[in-house]
């Protein structure tokens, strides 16, 4: 393929902060139940951060509760060692404020919390962060995230928003002091956007990360937050390989079409939509396909014909932020 219009390959956050389009998820493990385990799996980072490095990747969407950052840090401390990288030529994303799992899940009660079981939530973030930091060997982030807007059981809606608000003043005491290059929420609905807006005026998200793939859109969303200068990061762009999506016989024909592989053609459609994206992949040529997305251009019918697909049921790998208070 031929080189990137570069206007895709960062998006300019409302405080001047560079967004890359394309960042490596570092999530690794199982929570759509397509395996007997569920919960993550660090262990399996090793070898593809490393690929990923390889590869050409420079942007790592992590987080507190993925239990990855230690490895991140390890692999990007022995190129700064080498000479071969340094600090500014990497963008580093964490996440904080992950609520507990359900118990069928095996994820570190240690790395993640529920707001109303923790004494001093503001204390809890700044340890936690300090911590990822320390795991990072990193002395501060480009993008810290709030992971989700409150605990999946919480029935306090206002509990639930007091809650937000002290999250985000505290991660504006962050953002001031350093710690945090840009700071932005995830798993955000308009409704929960509205209300931190209006408790906390004087710092606006510069990022929502939310799941949109195909078969799970958000126009409404994606419009607010283009009204409110926030960028939309589509995590789990390929539903994390769920229910088929990477089969669909509309995907593969129009992939088909362009002579890219639907990963490929998928990536596509998130970015000409405005979206920047996380794939993951432990392949090497997936990889690689998934940085290459510069030299296709998908008509706007096109785009369309996608757009349809997410038209019916909506699939979720991850739980609807709609039910979280
Ligand atoms: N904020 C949040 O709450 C949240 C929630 C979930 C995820 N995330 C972020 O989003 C990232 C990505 O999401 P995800 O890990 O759930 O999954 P994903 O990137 O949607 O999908 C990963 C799956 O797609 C396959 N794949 C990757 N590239 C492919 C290609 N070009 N062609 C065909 N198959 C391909 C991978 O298999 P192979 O490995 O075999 O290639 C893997 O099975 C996470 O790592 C994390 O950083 C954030």
């Amino acid at each position: 393929m031929t080189d990137a219009p570069f206007e895709l390959r960062s998006v300019t956050l409302h405080n001047g902060v560079e967004l890359p389009t394309v960042a490596f998820g570092c999530a690794f493990g199982d929570w759509v139940g397509a395996t007997e385990f569920q919960g993550f799996l660090p262990e399996q980072a090793w070898r593809a951060l490393s690929l990923a490095l390889d590869a050409g990747y420079r942007a790592f969407d992590g987080a507190h509760a993925y239990g990855t950052e230690g490895i991140l840090g390890d692999l990007l401390g022995q190129r700064f060692a080498s000479g071969e990288l340094q600090r500014e030529d990497v963008f580093v994303t964490t996440k904080l404020a992950h609520p507990a799992a359900p118990p069928h899940i095996n994820i570190s009660h240690l790395r993640t919390w529920d707001a109303d079981k923790v004494p001093d939530i503001a204390q809890r973030l700044r340890d936690d962060l300090m911590r990822s930091l320390d795991d990072l060997r990193l002395g501060y982030v480009d993008l810290l995230l709030m992971h989700w807007p409150g605990p999946f059981a919480n029935t306090d809606a206002a509990f639930a928003r007091r809650a937000r608000q002290t999250i985000w003043e505290t991660f504006a005491e962050l953002y001031e002091k350093g710690a945090a290059r840009a700071v932005g929420v995830s798993n955000f609905t308009v409704g929960h956007l509205r209300q931190l807006l209006e408790d906390v005026p004087g710092l606006r998200p510069m990022v929502n990360q939310v799941e949109v793939h195909p078969y799970c859109r958000a126009p409404e969303l994606e419009a607010f937050c283009r009204e409110q200068e926030i960028a939309v990061t589509a995590y789990a762009p390929f539903a994390s390989g769920a229910f088929g999506l990477l089969q669909d016989p509309t995907l593969v024909s129009l992939a088909k079409a362009h002579g890219v592989s639907v990963g490929q053609l998928v990536l596509r459609w998130h970015l000409q939509r405005g979206r920047t994206v996380l794939p993951k992949s432990s392949n090497e040529t997936r990889m690689r396909q998934n940085r290459d997305l510069f030299g296709v251009s998908l008509s706007e019918e096109e785009l369309q014909t996608i757009d349809a697909l997410g038209a019916g049921e909506t699939r979720r790998s991850c739980p609807d932020p709609a039910a979280v208070l």
